[in-house]
């Protein structure tokens, strides 16, 4: 196991189970965000995202869900992702140990491969809890959207005395809208299942405060501590992938070289076409 970064912004290069048992103290964390392997055979690297059996991949996340329950504080909140396969199963598991508020779908344009013969899956789901129902944070201020009302003018409520429009913003629903990341997104890393800067947005407005401490445990690309820091939270993050964690240094701590490695993302196959492109053009005149 690694260690990098300081008190505010932490990374473990290690096993979620190993570095969760020794290195986070119990009651400590206002908020998880997991979005773990879904145990559907995606490619992490070289490591495999298939257990032998659902039974053994089941039984996997409940050791690190009962690990993360200690570890979040009283009033903490925990958003829990994985496939559409095995949420029904988180759900009846979790929903004995904790309150589960929303049931949330994270719906986004196309699938990678078009099914032929059956829907293809156009959406994730997470699970937003909270352990305790009568106290926890939810900032609903900082994440309100445009109501769609359908309506081209304002609507009146002539309920109110004199009639006033309708408040236009609402908080959103448990349906939402935010596109893949794809590789010409400025956001993009070199990894198959890159959560959206955008997604980690909500939830950390809605479910934190300023200096509130976050955990991802599964961080891949650690677009949590990432949007963690942005919004002036601390986060922690684990990662048992060597090259992921070195997206995580640079990304969060912003370091650049590690032990003489140089961190930079390679160009993108079109950035190199513009290079190219502009050195013959600089070569000729
Ligand atoms: C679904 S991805 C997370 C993606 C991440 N949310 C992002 O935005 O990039 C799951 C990650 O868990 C990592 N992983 C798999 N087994 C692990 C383990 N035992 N401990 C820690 N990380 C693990 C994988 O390498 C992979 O990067």
């Amino acid at each position: 196991m690694s260690e990098f970064g300081n008190n505010e912004h932490k990374i473990y290069q290690g096993d979620a189970i190993k570095v969760l048992q020794n290195k986070i103290k119990n009651n400590s964390i206002d908020l998880i965000f997991v979005d773990p392997p879904y145990n559907i055979g995606k490619d992490f690297n070289g490591r495999k995202d298939k257990w032998k059996t659902d039974e053994d991949y089941l039984n996997w996340c409940y050791t690190w869900i009962d690990l993360l329950l200690k570890k979040l504080k009283k009033t903490g909140s925990l958003y829990i992702m994985t496939s559409t396969q095995f949420i029904p199963n988180f759900d009846i598991y979790l929903r004995n140990k904790i309150e589960i508020l929303s049931r949330i779908v994270w719906s986004y344009d196309s699938s990678g491969v078009q099914a032929k013969k059956y829907y293809g899956s156009m959406y994730e789901p997470i699970l937003f809890c909270v352990k305790d129902k009568n106290n926890y944070t939810f900032n609903s201020d900082e994440i309100l959207v445009e109501a769609k009302t359908g309506s081209k003018r304002k609507l009146i409520d002539y309920r109110k005395n004199p009639p006033q429009p309708y408040n236009t913003k609402k908080v959103p629903g448990n349906v939402w809208d935010y596109p893949r990341v794809r590789y010409r997104m400025a956001e993009y890393e070199n990894h198959p299942t890159q959560k959206p800067t955008k997604l980690l947005e909500r939830i950390i407005k809605a479910s934190s405060k300023k200096g509130d401490t976050i955990l991802d445990p599964f961080s891949g690309t650690f677009t949590t501590s990432y949007v963690a820091k942005k919004l002036n939270r601390k986060s922690i993050g684990i990662e048992i992938d060597e090259d992921y964690s070195k997206i995580g240094v640079r990304r969060v701590l912003e370091q650049f070289k590690l032990n003489g490695e140089d961190l930079r993302p390679e160009p993108k196959t079109y950035q190199i076409k513009k290079i190219k492109q502009q050195t013959i053009f600089e070569a000729k005149i």
